[in-house]
């Protein structure tokens, strides 16, 4: 698939249909965050990849959206250095993380797959539920599964309103 046609057609997926993800697609999906780029080229980061019922249920919980639980997979996008502030003022991690993950969704696009970025959830009891030591911080939740229905409009602003040219302008 094109780049920009995985782009177009990548939208979060909050109703799975209830079948595994081929092993091989999960492994191409997580190649795509291993490959993504990060600052200095730390790669510090862990994917914790989640297929078990009672951990996934728990983890819908800790985000209090049922249809966490439903996805066959939810991957947790976990930084192990959260401390690392960029010299632009930015924290390094969620950059680094952020853009992992987006290549996870684009990927899995690819596989016709979907997904949805989770960052309403609380980071302690997803912490606890996956054993994740203190010094690590979870920058999201990834849902993955065989998407249901796909092709919901997407729902954007205009070029005009978000890109100015030379300096900011309103
Ligand atoms: C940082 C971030 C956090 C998000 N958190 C959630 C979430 O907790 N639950 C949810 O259902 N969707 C969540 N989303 C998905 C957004 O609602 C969605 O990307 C947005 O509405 C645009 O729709 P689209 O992804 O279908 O294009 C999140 C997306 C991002 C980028």
């Amino acid at each position: 698939m094109e780049l920009k046609e995985a782009i177009k057609k990548r939208e979060s997926i909050r109703d799975y249909e209830d079948k595994p993800v081929p092993e091989e697609k999960l492994l191409r999906v997580l190649e795509a965050a291993r490959l993504a780029p990060s600052g200095g080229n730390r790669q510090q980061w862990k994917f914790v990849v989640v297929r078990e019922d009672k951990k996934r249920h728990e983890l819908s919980q800790a985000a209090g959206q049922t249809f966490v639980g439903k996805a066959p997979v939810v991957i947790a996008a976990v930084s192990t250095m959260p401390e690392n502030i960029m010299k632009c003022g930015i924290p390094g991690y969620a950059v680094d993380l952020a853009i992992a993950v987006d290549h996870m969704t684009l990927a899995a696009v690819d596989e016709g797959l979907g997904t949805c970025w989770i960052g309403a959830f609380s980071q302690e009891e997803a912490r606890d539920i996956l054993k994740i030591p203190e010094s690590c911080r979870i920058v999201s939740l990834l849902t993955l599964g065989f998407p249901r229905q796909p092709g919901r409009p997407k729902v954007r602003k205009s070029i005009d309103e978000i890109v100015c040219y030379e300096t900011f302008e309103q």
